[in-house]
């Protein structure tokens, strides 16, 4: 089966919603790729598999290690590789090296990277040198430590300007497809009608163009907070809790290992 390109995804506007997950790991994205056009490896995995408590002190080392993981077992699927904070914003030359990195080391399809206007620059440069690039805007967990929070943005008519013109800037730049995060409704809406690449929403209403989650927070498992766009289509955290409690019983009943698990010497 041939992988789907980010000529392909965008070209999908207009036509079906774009589905995509997040993916970490060989055995996940074997399971999700037969249902997904796009699989992200998101810099979250900082997060959800390392336990950091913001995506700041994510390396690229970890996104690249976990790119070559996804790509061993996506057929498929697009698969994109997050930026992590601190290798692109210096310069579009930073950009540029770091992506390249990326796509060398992972053979992913492209990479995405958070920012509005102020990146607009840096999405040319990539993409004109030959690197696909997925846009991120609205809500960009990276600036946490200016912006402050995790909140739904565009309320305001200074916010949903400000949102709306980055949509656009990095729109014209050339990135394939962009992220809108947390971002309400109408403009969620208004920005999707607007610009000529799909809008892929995570809390910002089925208005977009196709839909992006946490695969860890749709499956159940990373279960620490649950922001309103969340839906838990599995519980997977109680299953592993039993499994484990089961085995915890069994091991100290010596039930388990029981003959059938057990190499015998035949007399
Ligand atoms: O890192 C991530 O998982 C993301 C998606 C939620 C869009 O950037
Ligand atoms: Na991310």
């Amino acid at each position: 089966p041939k992988r789907t390109t980010p000529a392909q995804i965008q070209a999908m506007k207009g036509t079906r919603p774009i589905v995509s997950l997040t993916a970490y790991t060989t055995p996940v994205a074997r399971l999700l790729d037969p249902h997904c056009d796009l699989l992200l490896v998101g810099d979250s995995l900082g997060m959800v598999l390392y336990g950091m408590e913001t995506t700041v002190g994510v390396t690229l080392e970890m996104m690249i290690a976990h790119g070559q993981g996804v790509m061993r077992g996506a057929q498929k699927a697009c698969v994109i590789v997050d930026l992590p904070f601190g290798s692109y914003q210096e310069s579009k030359e930073q950009a540029f090296r770091n992506a390249a990195r990326i796509l060398k080391e992972t053979g992913c399809n492209g990479v995405k990277l958070e920012g509005g206007e102020e990146m607009a620059e840096t999405v040319a440069f990539l993409t004109n040198r030959g690197v696909p690039v997925f846009g991120h805007i609205g809500l960009m967990p990276q600036l946490i430590n200016t912006t402050g929070g995790y909140r739904s943005l565009g309320r305001s008519d200074k916010e949903a300007d400000k949102i709306r013109q980055d949509a656009k800037a990095i729109a014209e730049a050339g990135a394939f497809a962009i992220v809108v995060e947390g971002t309400v409704e109408p403009l969620a809406r208004e920005i999707t009608q607007s610009i000529a690449v799909p809008t892929i929403g995570i809390g910002a209403s089925a208005a977009c163009d196709g839909q992006i989650l946490v695969s860890d927070d749709m499956l159940g498992l990373f279960n620490d907070f649950k922001p309103r766009f969340v839906k838990h289509f599995a519980e997977l955290a109680p299953t592993i809790s039993k499994a484990a409690e089961a085995y915890a019983e069994e091991v100290k009943a010596r039930t388990f290992p029981g003959p059938e698990h057990t190499f015998q010497v035949k007399k």
